[in-house]
């Protein structure tokens, strides 16, 4: 079979030199078996313009460093074949996210003000004895808080969220995972109130206009759908009870 020759249509800006305008740049490559966008951009980059900037550090889908819009759908390029796209592909970077360059965003400014602001630890009064053997846990309730710790922190459900492109502030599925996650666990002392003053807002679970490309788009398959209204059920009985006090 004749070997496509492909075109990489790629977004080109440099936050620091805000006088020049984006770009869409076309690149041109012949195709090979089994070629990832993972392959496709450090090819560009070796080959044909070194200045080109993007984020890959595991390209298996484990550190999350590497979404960017391909053809308008956010997605992993390190887990995009050249097989499944057509032959002029558009990328673009992950909207919300702070660019710093073409396609490189910084999920992780995002992602530590969402740990801050949900408090992403263990509450709890008990002292910590380092020498203590470890707790017992339920297995189904280790299993839920697995499922969410799941979440590699790519920023897909985050890039392809309604709300979260028009209210920076909203926590999002990765944030509503994140709260969840510590929901379940009963080691976890917080009281549902003291979730509510953080989350039982419109920036926070009350936010979510329920359009789910979250789940549709999660490359690691956590079932989000349910997390959010996990805790948008907590929530809203939480806000009840808050109201009749
Ligand atoms: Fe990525 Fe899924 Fe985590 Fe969202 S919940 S940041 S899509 S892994
Ligand atoms: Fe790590 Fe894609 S490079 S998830």
């Amino acid at each position: 079979m004749a070997q496509r020759e492909l075109t990489f249509r790629i977004m080109r800006f440099n936050p620091e030199e805000p006088k020049k305008k984006p770009v869409l740049q076309d690149f041109h490559l012949t195709e090979e078996p089994g070629m990832s966008l993972f392959i496709v951009l450090n090819k560009l980059r070796e080959e044909q313009d070194p200045t080109l900037r993007f984020d890959f550090v595991c390209r298996a889908s484990i550190c999350g460093s590497c979404g960017m819009l391909v053809n308008g759908t956010p997605t992993l390029a390190c887990k995009t074949l050249t097989k499944d796209l057509p032959e002029i592909t558009t990328l673009l970077p992950l909207p919300v996210f702070k660019l710093l360059g073409d396609l490189s965003v910084d999920t992780g400014v995002w992602f530590r003000d969402i740990s801050l602001r949900t408090e992403s630890w263990i509450h709890t009064d008990e002292p910590f004895v380092p020498d203590a053997p470890e707790e017992r846990m339920d297995n189904a309730v280790a299993q839920k808080i697995y499922e969410a710790e799941r979440c590699i922190e790519c920023g897909v459900c985050i890039g392809v969220c309604v709300v979260a492109n028009l209210r920076p502030d909203f926590i999002g599925a990765a944030g509503a995972n994140r709260v969840a996650r510590f929901m379940i666990d009963p080691r976890d002392k917080r009281t549902e109130q003291e979730y509510f003053d953080v989350v039982g807002n419109d920036d926070g679970i009350f936010g979510c206009m329920g359009q789910m490309g979250c789940e549709d788009h999660c490359p690691v398959g956590i079932p989000l759908r349910d997390q959010l209204a996990y805790v948008r059920r907590k929530m809203a009985v939480a806000g009840w009870q808050y109201k009749k006090a």
